[in-house]
């Protein structure tokens, strides 16, 4: 889906220069326009309520999202990348809350949304466990985790560690599901196929960890 280069550093200032570093190398959009499939899989036939779009990237899940009745919060900590997905909602007629900021350091209200989406996220695990808790708090009751990774692959691991970035320094599906603990119920954590894949990519499986508040 990307390619990661140069050597990673966690502070958020660092990683959003990255990022926008990144996303400039583009002109033009670095992501497909698409929603991701697994979002409109598990999304499609929920009640629509408060929702967060952890790492939104230029929007296209937040927009779709808003399109389809849900109250969208959408977070991104590269400038460049919020203000590509505020000029998409425009023509898309999608009104979402656009933040640009650090997810692990913004002080969202505690159980506050129906759906946290995280799809694809790259946190660092240098922002601490305490960080990730919170995240996961803002869940509410009833309400749906729904946390999107690349499936497993070796090739692709090497390949980011000789670019300097090793996947293990993010938190990822294994670490979200131990952080879980009793507050919630785990309907799915499994590796399965991507579902509308973007054409060309090389990412064709998922590791998907679906938990609902108790
Ligand atoms: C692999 S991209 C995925 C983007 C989008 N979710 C998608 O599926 O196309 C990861 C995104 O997370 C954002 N990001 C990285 N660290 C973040 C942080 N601490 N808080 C918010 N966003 C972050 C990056 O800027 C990037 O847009």
């Amino acid at each position: 889906m990307h390619e990661h280069h140069g050597v990673q550093h966690f502070g958020a200032t660092a990683q959003a220069a990255e990022w926008d570093a990144r996303y400039r190398e583009r002109d033009g959009t670095m992501w497909s326009g698409r929603p991701n499939g697994r979002l409109v899989a598990e999304v499609a036939a929920l009640t629509p309520g408060p929702g967060l779009d952890v790492g939104c990237g230029e929007g296209a899940d937040a927009i779709w999202l808003a399109q389809h009745g849900w109250t969208v919060t959408a977070i991104d900590i590269s400038e460049v990348a919020i203000c590509r997905a505020r000029e998409a909602s425009h023509p898309a007629g999608a009104s979402v809350e656009w933040i640009c900021g650090d997810t692990l350091q913004t002080p969202f209200t505690a159980r506050s949304f129906d759906l946290v989406s995280m799809q694809y996220p790259a946190l660092p695990k240098a922002a601490g466990e305490a960080a990730v808790r919170r995240l996961l708090d803002t869940v509410r009751p009833g309400g749906l985790l729904l946390a999107v990774y690349h499936g497993p692959d070796d090739e692709h691991r090497e390949h980011m560690k000789s670019q300097g970035v090793d996947p293990a320094d993010y938190v990822g599906a294994d670490d979200l599901f131990l952080l879980l603990g009793d507050h919630f119920t785990v309907e799915l954590h499994a590796v399965a196929p991507r579902i509308d894949p973007p054409p060309g990519t090389p990412h064709i499986a998922d590791v998907v960890l679906r938990a609902r508040r108790r």
